[in-house]
């Protein structure tokens, strides 16, 4: 029999439609899932791609159906499951063979199999994939993880079933060990941001506006059709639009309003504070979502406070909503600053060497936030070395012709009362970021009254203490 070109094990969602993009690429894949039953469903859906799918029925037949040295990606979920299949697949295979984590893996998890591998012969590749359902099927944006030697390895098929931006695809190798899946969950700290600052767009127009689901598709539509165009936008409109089979009202009107998360978006927010980077809009995104989850919590406190969001009036609604595309515009530059600047810190932290426009350009199409802004990322980062992306030259003119409808747009919410949390951190951001002398002064007086942690002046070197006599 022909010997398959790559496996792949885990035939949930993500990975069957990574294994049919692998087969509709020319290559010849073999596939294994825990439950027997769920691989010949697999390869019997499988269609005009049959053929160049091996499906079978224990670990040991997968090995033994690919030509070495074998590429395996494992798409199982993250966490234990990964080091249960490492550990059953090791003593299968030979030096070289690469197994491949696909999965939303926390990069330290990754860090960890890549010590635990050391000398054994074994390569493991980290890699994030983003694209949710469509895009494994018809070509994510993938961030690999890694040695160089196993990216060049698996390069081509890689290549191949990667989603491609005007023919560029959008794949990188981007640095060693966990540099992939640290970059994928970066990636998902900025999705949980995006959509929450869509959210909370969405919260005004229902809330402040008292604009139908419909309207506000149209709006976004429009939106898409210009600086805001992206995927995000579109599905919003699209979501908007929809409406129930069961009830005949828009959907979004019958989906509680408690948000899930796996925890990409958490880890994201872990990751930036321990290394001391502030990304606020993505951590208020976060805690958005935790929020989101304490619905009795927040049940009982309506009825307590009873004062809801402010309807705006007629006049003011509409410059209320010719506000909105550029106050989300402003948001997104800060937290795609912010993500970005995670990034940086962690490039040098982990010695990755992460390529910034790289990663911009391998997320411009394939990924959830795919979008044509992140082509003016890229130029940012080619232009020359950024600090932040709201001091590289190209996006100063964008914020600051921007910056005022965020800064409007926040003042009214909260005067209404409308909660818009992610957008008014990145405006809190942005102003702090901006102010050459901040309040951090007082806090250094504090620290020295109470603690006598010293602080540093303006006008002299060294560390000094205050005149507080004895201190509290
Ligand atoms: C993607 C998505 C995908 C998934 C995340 C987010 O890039 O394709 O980010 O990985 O949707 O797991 O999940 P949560 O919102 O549940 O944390």
């Amino acid at each position: 029999m022909q010997e398959a070109e790559i496996g792949l094990i885990g035939l949930g969602v993500m990975g069957s439609n990574l294994a049919l993009n692998i087969a509709e690429n020319g290559y010849r894949i073999a596939v294994w899932n825990r439950t027997g039953s769920k691989t010949q469903d697999f390869a019997a859906g499988a269609g005009d791609l049959a053929d160049r799918i091996v499906p079978c029925e224990t670990l040991e037949e997968l090995v033994a159906s690919i030509r070495r040295p074998r590429p395996i990606i494992i798409m199982v979920q993250a966490g234990a499951p990964v080091d249960e299949q490492i550990a059953a697949l090791r003593p299968l295979l030979s030096a070289d063979d690469i197994m491949i984590d696909a999965g939303n893996a926390n990069f330290r998890d990754t860090m960890r199999r890549f010590r635990e591998l050391d000398g054994s012969g074994l390569t493991f590749i980290g890699m994030g994939v983003s694209g949710g359902e469509e895009g494994a099927r018809h070509g994510p944006s993938i961030m690999v993880g890694g040695a160089q030697s196993s990216w060049l390895r698996v390069r081509d098929v890689l290549t191949a079933i990667s989603a491609k931006y005007k023919d560029e695809p959008c794949v990188a190798w981007l640095g060693s060990d966990g540099a992939g899946h640290f970059v994928k969950t970066i990636h998902n700290g900025i999705e949980y941001a995006d959509m929450q600052m869509i959210a909370e767009i969405y919260g005004i127009l229902r809330d402040g506006v008292g604009l139908g689901s419909v309207e506000m598709a149209r709006l976004f539509e429009t939106w898409n059709e210009g600086k805001l165009d992206s995927y995000l936008i579109e599905i919003t409109a699209k979501v908007l639009a929809a409406t129930d089979p069961a009830t005949g009202a828009p959907v979004v009107d019958v989906i509680l309003d408690r948000a899930g998360q796996k925890g990409t978006g958490r880890w994201s927010v872990i990751e930036a504070q321990m290394m001391g980077v502030p990304a606020t809009a993505i951590e208020a995104a976060v805690a958005a979502r935790s929020l989101s989850a304490l619905k009795a919590e927040r049940e009982a406190a309506e009825a307590i406070y009873q004062d809801g969001p402010v309807r705006f009036g007629k006049e003011q609604a509409r410059e209320v909503v010719d506000d909105l595309e550029a106050a989300l515009f402003a948001g997104k530059i800060a937290a795609y600053a912010q993500g970005f600047a995670v990034m940086e810190a962690a490039s040098k932290e982990f010695a990755w060497g992460l390529p910034m426009a790289t990663i911009a350009r391998i997320w411009r199409a394939g990924c959830i936030i795919r979008s044509q802004f992140l082509d003016t990322i890229a130029e940012a980062f080619e232009d020359g070395p950024v600090t932040n992306l709201l001091t590289a030259p190209r996006f100063v003119d964008l914020m600051k012709e921007a910056v005022p409808a965020l800064r409007r747009t926040v003042a009214r919410c909260a005067e209404a009362g409308i909660p818009a949390p992610a957008l008014s951190s990145a405006l809190a951001y942005f102003d702090t970021y901006r102010q050459a002398r901040g309040s951090a002064n007082l806090v250094q007086a504090q620290r020295d009254f109470f603690g006598a942690h010293g602080f540093e002046r303006i006008d002299a070197e060294g560390h000094h203490h205050g005149p507080w006599g004895g201190g509290g």
